[in-house]
């Protein structure tokens, strides 16, 4: 590709308004606030300082970063832990041209811990009202099971959260996914469709093609979470093409659970080439060293991508997010305003 094309990618990258749909604000969790929060609630980590942290950092599956999750996860106490990792995201976020996010949360890693569900959710929402405010940034917000847990644990958890309801946009499944279909929970999910909240899963990271026909026909999913291994069924990749359903992929974060073994080996391109809309996420970026302009850095240049693919990615993460219509096309107005004066 010729450096100006290269500098325009570079330039859309930066500057184009983009949503980030893909976000477990857990994972946001950087060593620096780790270390902070360990202290102002005098909690014993396993590490002597910041570059430890990073240093555990080497994952070879989803499950190996699970337990770290988790147990980075730990130094979340107060509702004042939560405010402060919702805000440190979105100033991140705000430095990416990020105008729209819709973050999930594991209620579950904390209420299995003693934290109640309302400190969970308090602290992050006064974070995301606060970065609204001040920010600019638009959100929504999704409260996800954990898989590994069983059906009446996320009953459970859908019960806790009825004073939320209306400050929560929908519903996903995260956490350890081969050996926990997505039919495990068709039954939950059901309830929360009926409670008009929205519905996402992950599907396809390391599961098989099979977890994404149940997200599909089971969950009645309004977006799938990863979804690579979708590419491995030609029906499926049809039937998500056909559907419209949004794909939100995670470079790096596929990269550091070995899910690819290099980052050319990214399907975003492919599925936008098979008319997939896919959108670029960072997923846990404290974990996976990036944020969401890293990783459409990353695989702008292996890929590559050209800068008119750039500006169908940050497209569609507007057109897959769950804003009303006149926002979307507002948001895709500026997208084409941006292009133009860039071009
Ligand atoms: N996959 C499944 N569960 C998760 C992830 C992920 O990438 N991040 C946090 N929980
Ligand atoms: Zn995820």
């Amino acid at each position: 590709m010729s450096d100006n094309r290269n500098g325009l990618t570079a330039k859309l990258i930066d500057q184009l308004p983009k949503a980030e749909l893909h976000l477990h604000i857990e994972g946001s969790l950087e060593p620096e606030l780790m270390f902070a929060l360990a202290q102002r609630n005098k909690i014993d980590i396993p590490f002597k300082n910041v570059e430890e942290v990073r240093a555990a950092y080497d994952f070879s599956n989803l499950q190996d970063f699970l337990d770290i999750y988790y147990q980075g996860m730990g130094v979340l106490l107060q509702q004042q832990d939560f405010y402060d990792l919702t805000i440190a995201y979105l100033k991140r976020a705000h430095a990416d041209n990020v105008r729209h996010v819709e973050i999930f949360f594991d209620p579950q890693g904390h209420t299995d811990r003693g934290i109640s569900f309302d400190t969970a959710i308090g602290g992050i929402l006064r974070g995301l009202e606060q970065g609204e405010a001040r920010l600019g940034i638009s959100y929504r917000l999704i409260m996800c099971f954990l898989r590994h847990l069983d059906e009446a644990s996320a009953f459970n958890t859908l019960e806790q959260a009825e004073p939320w309801i209306d400050q929560i946009a929908g519903i996903g499944l995260d956490s350890s996914e081969l050996g926990h279909p997505p039919s495990k929970f068709a039954r939950v999910f059901g309830a929360a469709r009926a409670k008009g909240l929205k519905i996402v899963a992950h599907a396809g990271e390391e599961g098989p093609p099979d977890y994404v026909w149940e997200a599909l026909d089971e969950l009645k999913v309004d977006r799938i979470d990863h979804g690579n291994r979708a590419l491995e069924d030609d029906e499926l990749v049809q039937r998500i093409v056909n559907d419209g359903q949004t794909l939100t992929v995670c470079p790096l974060s596929n990269l550091k659970l070995c899910v690819i073994d290099t980052i050319d080996q990214s399907p975003v391109k492919r599925m936008l080439d098979m008319g997939i809309k896919a959108t670029i996420n960072s997923d846990d970026p404290a974990y996976f060293g990036g944020y969401v302009n890293d990783n459409f850095r990353a695989v702008a240049e292996a890929l590559p991508l050209t800068p008119e693919q750039i500006v169908v990615l940050a497209k569609n993460s507007f057109t897959g997010s769950f804003l009303p219509e006149e926002e979307k096309a507002q948001r895709l107005e500026e997208i084409d305003s941006v292009a133009k004066q860039l071009s």
